[in-house]
């Protein structure tokens, strides 16, 4: 069975080939490496001694896609990860961001509307609930307007699919992430930030290896225990096992609804200094941190509940926030050795 993953050479998507290969699909991979490299592939076949099909192809040129569609007719299902994600970068050039991450959407389904039947997986974000009201957070908690155009674009991507699908034969599953970190077992693959790292853990394993002088906690002022911002870190691999259990319900017809949304979470909050100190324990390392406000745009508190993953998909998160950390220290002195 072949299924195409966009941005197959990106963290999730990277580790997400390796499970989807270890199951017995056949993957192609579009990347368009603006965010990642080559090498990747290298450690997808250390991993899972398959080499997936790769074609560099920027998802924003319509005709490369109908191309790639004609050539690839087989394709059943497609995990969708290929977007640009840096919620900063997208309020200062908010034009990159509904161009790559919304046309390239459009024409995905565009040529997926006029196969008898295909399954789409979209790589969505709990960034669409904003500061949700109650915690933990379940899939029916309101919508509430974006922060950033970042996290706008995964908003009116779940939109336009659930539109979509309405009048064609899509079946779609949006997988809403919480903060994905951590790296594979093997530290053959993991996250490849380019340049200053805007997400804590890369961050923190950067300062722990002396790259960065020093992590910045944005914040200690808010209405949390310990006055830092509590997100709910889940490890790449339980993340990439999520994708791989829901493509297969949407390939076995096991779906409910035309289009059903997951949360991928651990259910458990951490704050940033609970992280920080989490850290300290698994690298045995002091790190060098200094409290400073708080950032623009950052939200208090986010974790999931994970009832409806657990129940529906037969899904649950196993590592712990200690095991993720450490796979992001051990993977962090790997490339950095
Ligand atoms: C986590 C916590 C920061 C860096 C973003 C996107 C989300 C998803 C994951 C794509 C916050 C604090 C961070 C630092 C810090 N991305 N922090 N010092 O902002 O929760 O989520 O990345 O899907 O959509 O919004 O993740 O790792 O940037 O921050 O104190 O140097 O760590 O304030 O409380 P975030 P993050």
């Amino acid at each position: 069975m072949k299924i195409l993953v966009t941005g197959g050479l990106g963290f999730i998507g990277s580790h997400t080939v390796v499970e989807l290969q270890s199951e017995g699909f056949e993957v192609v991979i579009i990347d368009n490496l603006s965010n990642s490299s080559e090498e990747v592939m290298v450690g997808i076949e250390a991993i899972s001694n398959i080499k997936p099909i790769f074609e560099k192809l920027d998802l924003r040129e319509k005709s490369a896609v109908q191309s790639f569609f004609e050539k690839h007719h087989d394709i059943k299902g497609v995990i969708h990860f290929a977007a640009s994600k840096a919620v900063g970068e997208s309020v200062e050039n908010p034009l990159l961001y509904y161009e790559n991450n919304l046309s390239t959407l459009i024409y995905l389904l565009q040529e997926l509307q006029k196969k008898d039947e295909a399954s789409f997986i979209f790589s969505s974000s709990c960034t669409v609930y904003g500061q949700a009201e109650k915690m933990p957070i379940t899939e029916d908690a309101p919508i509430q307007s974006a922060m950033s155009p970042y996290g706008n674009t995964k908003q009116i991507g779940e939109e336009i699919i659930t539109d979509v699908a309405k009048v064609s034969n899509i079946k779609a599953i949006l997988l809403r992430y919480f903060n994905p970190v951590g790296s594979h077992p093997s530290a053959e693959i993991g996250e490849l930030p380019i340049g200053v790292p805007q997400n804590l853990v890369p961050f923190i394993t950067q300062t722990g290896m002396g790259l960065r002088e020093k992590l910045s906690v944005y914040g200690d002022d808010y209405p949390t225990p310990d006055g830092t911002a509590v997100r709910d870190y889940i490890h790449v691999v339980d993340l990439a096992k999520a994708h791989v259990i829901a493509l297969k319900r949407l390939l076995e017809n096991k779906n409910l609804e035309k289009v059903e949304t997951f949360n991928l979470g651990t259910g458990t909050g951490s704050s940033v200094l609970e992280v920080i100190n989490a850290f300290e324990k698994v690298s045995d390392k002091k790190l060098n941190y200094q409290i400073v406000g708080r950032r623009e745009g950052d939200i208090t508190s986010a974790y999931a509940n994970t009832d409806k993953a657990n129940e529906v998909l037969g899904w649950k998160a196993q590592s712990t926030l200690e095991e993720s950390l450490a796979s992001a220290w051990m993977w962090e002195q790997k490339i950095r050795g």
